[in-house]
């Protein structure tokens, strides 16, 4: 990985955010170039990171072993057949990040037969703290798939999915979840403004609740329901508010809520790898 050249085709958040998390994880700066369009975002790139930008995508892919895609779903069928002979002539690691596009339609826009690791990785690895599914296409070695790793561990967890189909859960999941977490958090906070308490107070106790929850969660081996079981003492006031959320039917609303998301994820892509 020290040694391999990435290049990212795309200079936006996402590209900056992984970036960011390789340099600090100790990569060597000139192994790393960015392509985009955007003279604002090149100079962004190059005054941040200290890398090398160019405008030229076949310019920059004619470089890498370890090829990035980083561009919005909504062209990158267009970027992806700009670059298919540099791709067949080079052969390097494809990792995309391009929400909800199907690895074998990257492959056939790429002109077949390539190493393609589909990833999706969602917005707080814009501060390390993402959450990222990695599928691999058969034919995907062992040593690229290390590679493919250590780039979004760069910001945040990484793990693997062996069937490509639960990407759309994963979208489901961790990609849409951080909005349902926000939403969960402005209820919460909206609730406690409305019994009197001050909105900065309400805030910051309502974010610091979250983070403490979810710390303790991924410290603890035990499931979420014994967690809860020992925050809910019988008689006392979280038993009375369990209560209702499990009343008005909170479990059901979140399984209609992820299936209805799963189900979007599987048409957008159908209609992004339509050619
Ligand atoms: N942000 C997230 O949290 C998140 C989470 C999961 C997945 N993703 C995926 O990550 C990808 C990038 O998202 P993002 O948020 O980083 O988007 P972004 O900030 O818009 O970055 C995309 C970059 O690509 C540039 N670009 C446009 N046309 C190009 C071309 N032909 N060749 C090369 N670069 C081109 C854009 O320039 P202009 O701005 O000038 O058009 C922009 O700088 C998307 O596919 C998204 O689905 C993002």
């Amino acid at each position: 990985m020290t040694q391999s050249t990435i290049v990212f085709i795309g200079g936006g958040n996402m590209a900056r955010s992984l970036l960011g998390g390789l340099l600090a994880d100790g990569l060597d700066k000139t192994r790393l170039w960015v392509a985009d369009p955007g003279e604002d975002q090149r100079q962004a790139v190059q005054a941040r990171f200290g890398v090398r930008a160019t405008s030229s995508n076949t310019e920059a892919a004619r470089l890498a072993d370890i090829l990035v895609l980083a561009v919005k779903p909504q062209i990158i069928r267009e970027v992806a057949l700009e670059l298919a002979s540099v791709v067949q002539e080079r052969r390097p690691l494809v990792v995309s990040i391009v929400a909800g596009v199907r690895s074998d339609d990257l492959d056939r826009w790429l002109g077949g037969g390539v190493a393609v690791v589909r990833t999706m990785p969602n917005t707080p690895a814009l501060v390390q703290t993402g959450a990222t599914a990695l599928y691999a296409r058969p034919g995907v070695g062992q040593n690229q798939r290390s590679q493919a790793e250590s780039i979004m561990r760069a910001v945040g967890l990484a793990l693997w999915v062996e069937e490509e189909s639960m990407m759309d859960s994963v979208t489901a999941l961790s990609g849409s979840g951080p909005a349902y977490f926000f939403l969960v958090m402005e209820a919460l906070e909206r609730a406690a403004v409305a019994q009197g308490l001050p909105e900065t107070l309400a805030r910051l106790l309502t974010l610091q609740t979250a983070l403490g929850a979810s710390k303790m969660a991924l410290e603890s081996d035990e499931e979420l329901s014994m967690l809860r079981a020992r925050v809910t003492s019988r008689g006392g006031t979280t038993e009375e508010a369990v209560t209702v959320l499990e009343r008005g039917g909170l479990l059901e609303l979140f399984a209609a809520a992820v299936d209805a998301a799963r189900t979007r994820s599987e048409e957008l892509a159908s209609i992004l790898g339509e050619d």
